[in-house]
């Protein structure tokens, strides 16, 4: 059986360790490409990373380049190019630097894999999966952006940490943008199957949303010289996981609503069944009204941050 090609543009934190995420759960063959000062990073990264494959016991082809033909025919293509998120720096920050560079690598990802489902992780997050969009010009179920499952992630850690229980018992959905405006869903977060709300009470649930929202940022205040990576990276890997294996996982996702939500032609994080054909379809859910009219300003958010992407690169 032919293996999967999935190549990751961007071989920095984020996109070096989804390659090692990829690789060891031999989800396929993995290019990592970048345009970095030292020409040979990411050829380096790669060999490094091939030479664990004996001592971890995986199968899977690396290559690490500069040039994007190596990359041609990719089934998933991941987008972690840019510059990362430094203390006392917004995501929206890096909105007018990593238009430009995710611009360029979607015309790149246009010309050299046009069947690719395209995960964008780059951030200011949905202002850059509506770029790839834009340019790519591939269909809204192809191209996708990685933030919820990473949210989801993080309140779920939160909560597990709160109740010391299991991680796996926690399940929980986010909706809305990657950002201050995300939007906790309680109704549909339960531990072992009983709703949290019975368990937490709703001042305590809310400062555990509150640092859910601020999740990024408190890991680059502690880091000091970047951004996360590790869960993104690991989030990442579950959306290509769920390509490749075409495993129908039921996640949040920035998905291209058009009349779902009543978004019209945005991408905004919505819960999803993600498969090999990218998006295979979007869940709509009753939210309360409380929910709907945060979500309602998570939308707006959104919005503004791509018209503000839009004119900057007019
Ligand atoms: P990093 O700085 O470690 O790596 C970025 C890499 O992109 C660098 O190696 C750089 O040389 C490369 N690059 C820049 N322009 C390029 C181009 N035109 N073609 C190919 N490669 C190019 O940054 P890190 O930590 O890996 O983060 C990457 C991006 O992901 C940032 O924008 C960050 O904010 C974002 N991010 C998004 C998350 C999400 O949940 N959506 C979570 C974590 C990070
Ligand atoms: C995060 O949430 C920086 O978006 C990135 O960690």
């Amino acid at each position: 059986m032919r293996r999967a090609k999935i190549s990751i543009i961007g071989a920095g934190n984020v996109g070096a360790t989804t390659a090692h995420w990829c690789a060891a759960a031999e989800l396929g063959d993995v290019v990592l490409l970048d345009i970095p000062a030292t020409e040979g990073m990411p050829a380096g990264k790669a060999l490094d990373l091939f030479q664990a494959a004996p001592i971890m016991g995986f199968d899977a082809r690396l290559t690490g380049t500069t040039d994007w033909a190596e990359t041609a025919g990719s089934d998933v293509v991941v987008v972690t190019a840019g510059i990362a998120r430094k203390p006392g720096m917004s995501r929206d920050d890096l909105l007018s630097t990593n238009a430009k560079i995710v611009g360029d690598v979607a015309a790149r990802i246009r010309d050299t894999s046009p069947q690719a489902v395209v995960i964008v992780v780059s951030n200011p997050l949905d202002a850059m999966v509506q770029r790839t969009f834009q340019v790519t010009g591939f269909p809204p179920q192809r191209v996708i952006g990685q933030a919820g499952i990473l949210d989801t992630a993080r309140f779920r850690a939160f909560l597990a940490m709160e109740l010391g229980v299991s991680v796996e018992d926690i399940s929980a959905m986010l909706l809305g943008g990657h950002g201050d405006t995300m939007v906790p869903i309680p109704s549909c977060t339960s531990v072992g199957g009983i709703p949290v709300t019975q368990l937490i009470p709703a001042d305590r649930l809310e400062e555990i949303v509150t640092r859910t929202r601020n999740g990024g940022a408190e890991i680059v205040a502690l880091l000091k010289t970047g951004s996360a990576y590790y869960a993104p990276a690991a989030a990442t890997t579950q959306m290509v996981e769920a390509i490749v294996r075409d495993k129908k996982r039921l996640v949040p996702c920035a998905a291209y609503c058009d009349k779902e939500y009543g978004v019209g032609g945005y991408f905004v994080g919505v819960p999803v069944i993600l498969g090999s054909a990218g998006i295979e379809k979007i869940i709509e859910l009753d939210l309360l009204a409380g929910e709907r009219a945060a979500l309602d300003k998570s939308i707006a958010a959104v919005k503004e941050l791509v018209s503000v992407m839009n004119r900057l690169s007019a």
